[in-house]
């Protein structure tokens, strides 16, 4: 066990979000050790806060984040120390016939979101002894962590960490979502809805495959300015607008309607803003056990699809490499998606931050 003691941004049932001392265990077989550069905050670590998605542990939030490699356990063959690392918050298995399929997306053998690792143990201890668990399998708001060499996916060392950082969930599951979940092609039209820091990767990708038009809805002015900036054509405030009464007024309805909140209510309206044959791609996540209703005439008769979007339908190997290329070529503009840059120390403020509805992603430093 190791001796030395880092802060950690916990979440704890009863006390809420504070900061703890946490020892990290050293890497076992077929496992990592990363020294953590940057980590981003993303709304599915808020949810924690909130209680969207209740826990009845201690969680060190965090699982949008990017490092170096300082050590590998037992049987690691694909990493080694020094090698630049994008942090994957859904650890595939790679046994599962999901997996063993390509849709590592969909792995029905990952521990990740029981917040463990594949064993079922935390590498994490507080001062005392007690575990404190891993989220989503990481618990990247730390300065050190232990993670499967499955969540850890080499990227070039030229690559700015905290462009990494947001490759680990916000870009990813965005891009992911128009290109892989809805195979957005040249000239069709599209809606997304809420543009924090994964709807604004929706808009990214839209633009990088030429969609058009593309709407952009928010309640924040602020956020639809930076929508326009990222490539939105239209933008509309969602409180002021029937949303899809307009967008089947001009534009006879879209091809796609992406949510990107996690909101029912507005999940509910994707429908109607389609044309036949369209598809609304929830990409947002709801609170646990939350239901929702559509017309389901309408989607018979129209020919309208529903598809879920787990982190953009992406195997981690072969996206996040793929993203950080283009990004490195030019094509995708990532750095416009970081905003503030925060110490550790600063994680409140960081929620705050991504409350507010304004700007783009913070991101933490240890
Ligand atoms: N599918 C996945 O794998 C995946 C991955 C990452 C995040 N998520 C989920 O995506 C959602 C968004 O995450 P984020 O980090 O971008 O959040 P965020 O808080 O940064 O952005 C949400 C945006 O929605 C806007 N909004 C809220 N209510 C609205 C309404 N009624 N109409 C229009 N806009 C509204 C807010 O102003 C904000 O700009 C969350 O539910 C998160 O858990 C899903
Ligand atoms: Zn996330
Ligand atoms: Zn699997």
């Amino acid at each position: 066990m190791s001796s030395q003691l880092s802060p950690a941004v916990v979440f704890e049932p009863g006390s809420g979000l504070r900061t703890r001392e946490v020892a990290l265990r050293p890497a076992g077989p077929g496992e990592v050790e990363i020294d953590v550069r940057a980590a981003g905050v993303c709304h599915s670590d808020l949810h924690i806060v909130t209680g969207d998605w209740p826990t009845d542990r201690p969680l060190v939030l965090g699982h949008e984040a990017a490092g170096v490699v300082t050590g590998t356990g037992p049987g690691v063959t694909a990493l080694s120390p020094g090698d630049h690392v994008v942090l994957s918050w859904f650890a595939p298995c790679r046994r599962c016939r999901k997996c063993v399929a390509g849709q590592a997306w969909l792995c029905t053998g990952t521990k990740a979101v029981a917040n463990t690792l594949p064993d079922g143990s935390t590498p994490f201890s507080d001062a005392r002894g007690e575990p404190v668990w891993p989220y989503l399998g990481l618990g990247a708001f730390t300065d050190r962590l232990v993670v499967p060499e499955t969540a850890a996916v080499k990227v070039p060392a030229e690559l700015p960490f905290g462009i990494g950082a947001l490759l680990g969930c916000s870009i990813t599951t965005g891009v992911g979502a128009v290109m892989n979940t809805a195979g957005v092609r040249p000239g069709e039209s599209a809606v997304v809805v809420g543009t924090g820091g994964v709807g604004l990767s929706v808009v990214m990708g839209l633009r990088l495959v030429g969609a058009d038009p593309v709407v952009a809805v928010d309640l924040s002015p602020e956020r639809l300015a930076v929508a326009r900036r990222f490539g939105a054509t239209h933008t509309l405030d969602g409180a002021e607008t029937d949303v899809a009464a307009w967008c089947q007024e001009h534009l006879g309805g879209v091809d796609h309607a992406f949510e990107a909140i996690g909101s029912p209510r507005v999940i509910e309206t994707l429908p109607a803003m389609l044309a036949p044959g369209g598809a609304a791609v929830l990409v947002g996540m709801a609170a646990t056990g939350a239901t929702g209703s559509f017309n389901l005439f309408d989607l018979a008769d129209q020919g309208k699809r529903i598809l879920g979007c787990n982190y953009g339908s992406s195997v981690g190997e072969i996206d996040i490499p793929k993203l950080a290329r283009l990004h490195l070529a030019g094509r995708l503009p990532l750095d416009d998606l970081i905003g503030k840059v925060r110490p550790l120390t600063e994680a409140a403020e960081a929620f705050d931050d991504l409350r507010a509805n304004t700007g783009v992603r913070t991101i933490l430093e240890p």
